[in-house]
């Protein structure tokens, strides 16, 4: 839905430019909707949910292990960022959703006679487009301090529907 995506951009950059304690790009990350355990923002982008208890969503700790296993190594723990690339929880203040989802899916590179600095693309790995709405929902949510940098202890149920849905993905 083009123009769908078209508003909720628009709706992004007004929330920006009149909004400075908009804690991300993509915007308020408030869980409003749910569709199979991933929760969604008020714009439609997939957002964290975090119980007062510190009981995480299920895609936030599935996140969590995905950004461990195929981010961090240059990205940092807790995505913090190191000497191979930039912190995430900076980045994802400003990016929003879709950036994100190109840059992971194409790649991206800044290389000139000072640094060299490449991000694979990862768009025909399925470890990694099979879970990016996890990976975001955690960086999402570390971006935005709702998170800590340890692995979430306690994790809502596994969604009715997940296993089959991750099945049918990794192929
Ligand atoms: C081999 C090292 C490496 C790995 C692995 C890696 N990245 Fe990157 N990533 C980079 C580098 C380097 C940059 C900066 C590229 C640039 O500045 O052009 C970057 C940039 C990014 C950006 C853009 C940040 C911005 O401010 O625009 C995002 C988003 C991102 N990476 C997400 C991820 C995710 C998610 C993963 C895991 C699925 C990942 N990266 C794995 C090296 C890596």
């Amino acid at each position: 839905m083009p123009h769908a995506r078209t508003g909720a951009a628009i709706a992004a950059a007004l929330l920006l430019l009149t909004s400075p304690l908009a804690a991300d790009g993509s915007g308020d990350p408030a869980a409003v909707s749910s569709s199979q355990g991933e929760y969604s923002d008020k714009q439609g982008n997939p957002t964290f949910k975090i119980e007062k208890d510190g009981t995480v969503d299920w895609y936030t700790s599935v996140g969590y292990l995905r950004y461990t296993a195929n981010c961090m190594q240059c990205h940092g723990p807790g995505g913090l960022g190191s000497s191979f690339a930039p912190s995430l929880v900076e980045a994802l203040k400003t990016l929003s959703y879709s950036q994100f989802l190109d840059t992971v899916t194409n790649g991206k590179k800044n290389v000139s006679a000072s640094q060299d600095l490449v991000m694979p693309a990862f768009g025909v790995n399925p470890n990694v487009m099979c879970y990016i709405d996890a990976i975001f929902i955690y960086l999402r949510a570390r971006s935005d301090g709702a998170l800590g940098r340890e692995r979430p202890e306690n994790v809502a149920p596994k969604p009715d529907g997940y296993s089959a849905a991750e099945n049918a993905c990794m192929g």
